[in-house]
């Protein structure tokens, strides 16, 4: 028998596998086709304060091993969140971990957190603070930037989030930054409980018909294995500098690349734009990773974590 349960901040998961915000819908749409209740954890598509009805279409296009998108948070807003999707997502069974968001007023993470703090079905709260489609106004950086991609702007925000909730916090970070050691340090500094890496970078593509990009709001994020290698080395380079647990992701596919970001030094991993092509793989990872650790004789997920040989 594998141990592969491990704790990030105060919430316990059986397995370090999970999928990620923006490409598991609100769960439902996965229900016939992954057995919800094997997955390590679930993080919810992000929420804001209030609906946002998302960017203009076209906004996804496939590029060569990966994906661009676009979406620009679509979704309903927390009070219809919290009445119809979460009761939805709860029924997986598994901890939820709800994603929220505001690039225009960091002052909404206060609130979104205040709320999220009352109810009992989260398990943890990520700050998604490196969406790259949304325009950013941040007003604590004073600089149109994510706030992600200023160590001052990171710091306070998740400080202040950090002074309205007592769930686990995770801070997700952009990969779009010289170097993401420092926002990583920054988050922790702030009392972040966890960060998760890497959110989508920014990318094009184009039509060379119509002469136009091929995403109606010209740029995108870019996911999927395109991605692997960068947001691997930037996990590897977080978990040299930091205390706090890392949630690896970029490009995840298959249990080899999952326990590529593990031995990088990721305690959890999440997968992405695979769901869209293989919507079992989380599962199928789940099961990958029980053998591999059989087959090595690794008894406790914790002794493959940072495993990297020099
Ligand atoms: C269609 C799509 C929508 C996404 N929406 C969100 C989102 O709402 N919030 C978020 O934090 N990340 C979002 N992401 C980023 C993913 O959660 C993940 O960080 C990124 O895609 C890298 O992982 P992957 O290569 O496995 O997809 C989205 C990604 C895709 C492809």
């Amino acid at each position: 028998m594998v141990d592969l349960s491990i704790n990030i901040g105060r919430l316990k998961l059986k397995n370090p596998v999970m999928v990620a915000s923006g490409t598991f819908g609100y769960a439902e749409e996965f229900e016939d086709f992954i057995d919800l209740k094997k997955l390590g954890a679930i993080v919810s598509k992000t929420v804001t304060l209030e609906c946002r009805p998302g960017n203009r279409v076209p906004r996804t296009c496939e590029t060569p091993a990966g994906m661009l998108n676009s979406i620009g948070l679509e979704n309903p807003g927390i009070d219809k969140f919290v009445k119809e999707k979460l009761p939805v997502l709860k029924k997986s069974g598994v901890p939820i971990i709800v994603s929220v968001s505001s690039e225009a007023n960091p002052r909404e993470f206060i609130l979104l957190a205040k709320i999220l703090d009352e109810i009992k079905e989260v398990a943890a709260i990520e700050l998604n603070i490196s969406c790259p489609n949304i325009r950013p106004q941040s007003q604590i950086s004073k600089v149109s930037r994510l706030i992600s991609q200023d160590f001052n702007a990171t710091y306070e925000v998740v400080k202040a989030v950090r002074k309205a909730t007592k769930k686990t916090l995770i801070t997700k970070l952009s990969p779009n930054v010289t170097d993401i050691a420092e926002i990583a340090l920054a988050a922790q500094k702030a009392g972040s409980d966890a960060l998760c890496l890497v959110n989508t970078f920014i990318g094009m593509s184009v039509d060379i018909d119509t002469r136009r990009p091929k995403i109606a709001a010209a740029t995108g994020g870019l996911s999927g294995p395109a991605i692997r290698p960068i947001a691997l080395r930037m996990v590897w380079e977080v978990y040299n500098k930091v205390r706090i647990p890392i949630i690896g992701m970029g490009g995840i596919t298959d249990t080899e690349s999952a326990i590529e970001f593990l031995l990088a030094g990721s305690s959890a991993i999440s997968l992405g734009t695979v769901n869209f092509v293989n919507p079992k793989a989380a599962e199928e990872v789940v099961v990958g990773l029980k053998a591999y650790m059989a087959k090595n004789k690794i008894k406790n997920l914790k002794n493959l974590i940072g495993g990297l040989r020099g």
